[in-house]
């Protein structure tokens, strides 16, 4: 059984959705001209969306644009621009969290980075996250610095970074992403 949900890269289309999601989410949200400047401008940015795809396509097109406005359930952000890349963000709609969806996207920009031929990557997490922080402790990122003050609200930051070569790591992605995948698709058919 194919998953009806997949995770693709991101596209001029998805950034309205895209943006209120994040709204919905974040304290210290970006401005949508953010997601405009990354995914349409920045040719070193890769994003990605995690999707609900639709059983049947409508025959109207004016509905398909209107449903998929309503499919995104999560996002996550890679800048390659320089070495060490960075993940800019990520983020899973509330009601999806807790199934391993988070883990899906964030492998995915790892091996994006992997791909691209990045050593290391970092990103910046608040100190109080600890949901997120445990999330990228499985996934080889320490912290490297902390930023005092670094939000709006003047909660600190903690900059993490992952050493992300070699074999095993590699190999790590690979079958965790291939675990997600079929319990993704064992829970669906359940
Ligand atoms: C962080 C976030 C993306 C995780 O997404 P998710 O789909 O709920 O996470 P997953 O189900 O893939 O869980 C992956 C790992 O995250 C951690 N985690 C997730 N939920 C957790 C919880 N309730 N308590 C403790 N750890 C948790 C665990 O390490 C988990 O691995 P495990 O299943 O082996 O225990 C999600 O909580 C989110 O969108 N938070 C708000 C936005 C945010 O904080 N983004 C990070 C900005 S730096």
């Amino acid at each position: 059984m194919a998953s009806p949900y997949r995770i693709r890269p991101m596209k001029g289309g998805d950034i309205a959705a895209v943006s209120a999601l994040e709204q919905e989410i974040f304290r210290d949200p970006w401005p949508q001209t953010a997601y405009i400047q990354e995914v349409l401008f920045n040719s070193e940015a890769h994003y990605f969306v995690l999707e609900s795809r639709p059983v049947q396509r409508p025959a109207s097109r004016w509905l398909w644009k209107k449903r998929a406005s309503r499919r995104i359930y999560g996002f996550v952000g890679l800048r390659a621009n320089l070495e060490p890349g960075h993940i800019s963000t990520l983020a899973v709609h509330p009601a999806w969290r807790g199934h391993g969806w988070g883990e899906l996207l964030l492998i995915t920009v790892l091996a994006e980075a992997l791909e691209i031929g990045l050593t290391n990557v970092t990103l910046e997490v608040r100190a109080s996250n600890w949901i997120a922080q445990s999330l990228y402790r499985k996934y080889g990122f320490q912290v490297s610095e902390r930023k005092s003050h670094y939000y709006r609200d003047g909660e600190d930051a903690l900059l993490l970074i992952a050493d992300i070569t070699g074999a095993r790591y590699r190999e790590q992605l690979a079958t965790q992403r291939q675990r997600l995948r079929e319990k993704h698709v064992s829970v669906l058919a359940s």
